[in-house]
């Protein structure tokens, strides 16, 4: 795992989106996997302006996004097919027909859940997974509890994430209480992991993930079986961590590129 706490949001979107960029111009037909939340935010607006001004291409993309609310259509505000249409794909030269993103509306879950994961590994694998953290220390959906070998399902919401997610639908009781989500199994096998975490309400989450013990209590903590895993934080999401001046060494130490031998 490789833990990178930067001064402020702004920086940690902008190097978040430079590792996306730098999976696209060497695998320009990349397989990404996304996430939605207000962390990944900025990192959305970045890849738009490198789309924009510096011509990072995306016709070529396929992505695969974590959850969805069970219950909202596409066109609800608050649905992640809505955010991501906003935030992202409306802004780059996606093919509609690459983007994938779990139903909220489907009748049959199992049957859908089923479908999802095929449809990865048709597509090759997931080679970046963006992901956020809740409070609860989840990833996607993945509640605490969530088998750390889950597959993409319906999962009920725990209670702190209804109220952690309330802040976006006018009162508490329209969020709704499942959500299809990728499983903890789905998301390790991407290739590569790159998590983002923000704000004070997240420094204990994110401790807790990579200092504490792998639990299925705290799925982010997963992300210590991953081997190629990297975790951007601002300093208010840094703050409980216990390991911060050895993880800032790491960064100022970082061994150069392999010599050829004599
Ligand atoms: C939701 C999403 C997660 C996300 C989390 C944090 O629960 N399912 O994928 O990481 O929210 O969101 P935010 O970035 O808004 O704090």
């Amino acid at each position: 795992m490789e833990v990178i706490v930067c001064s402020a949001y702004q920086e940690m979107s902008v190097q978040a989106a430079h590792e996306v960029s730098k999976v696209l111009n060497t695998k320009p037909n990349a397989v990404l996997g996304l996430a939605t939340g207000s962390t990944p935010l900025g990192l959305y607006k970045e890849l738009v302006r490198l789309h924009k001004e510096e011509g990072l291409d995306f016709s070529q993309v396929t992505t695969f996004n974590l959850d969805e609310y069970v219950g909202l259509p596409d066109t609800h505000p608050q649905s992640y097919h809505y955010f991501m249409k906003q935030n992202f794909f409306q802004h780059i030269n996606i093919p509609p027909q690459n983007v994938h993103i779990p139903s909220g509306t489907t009748r049959n879950h199992l049957a859908f859940c089923a479908w999802y994961e095929r449809r990865i590994t048709e597509c090759g694998g997931i080679d970046l997974q963006l992901l956020g953290i809740g409070s609860d220390g989840h990833i996607a959906f993945n509640e605490p509890g969530s088998s750390l070998g889950s597959r993409t399902r319906i999962k009920t919401l725990a209670k702190e994430t209804i109220q952690d997610n309330a802040r976006f639908f006018e009162k508490k009781q329209d969020v709704p209480i499942y959500a299809i989500t990728m499983g903890v199994g789905t998301i390790l096998e991407a290739r590569k992991l790159l998590l983002l975490a923000s704000g004070k309400s997240k420094a204990a989450a994110v401790a807790a993930a990579i200092e504490g013990p792998v639990t299925s209590m705290i799925t982010a903590s997963a992300l210590q079986l991953h081997p190629n895993s990297m975790i951007f934080m601002d300093k208010e999401a840094a703050s409980q961590l216990k390991m911060r001046d050895y993880y800032q060494w790491i960064q100022d130490n970082k061994p150069g590129a392999p010599q050829p031998e004599p």
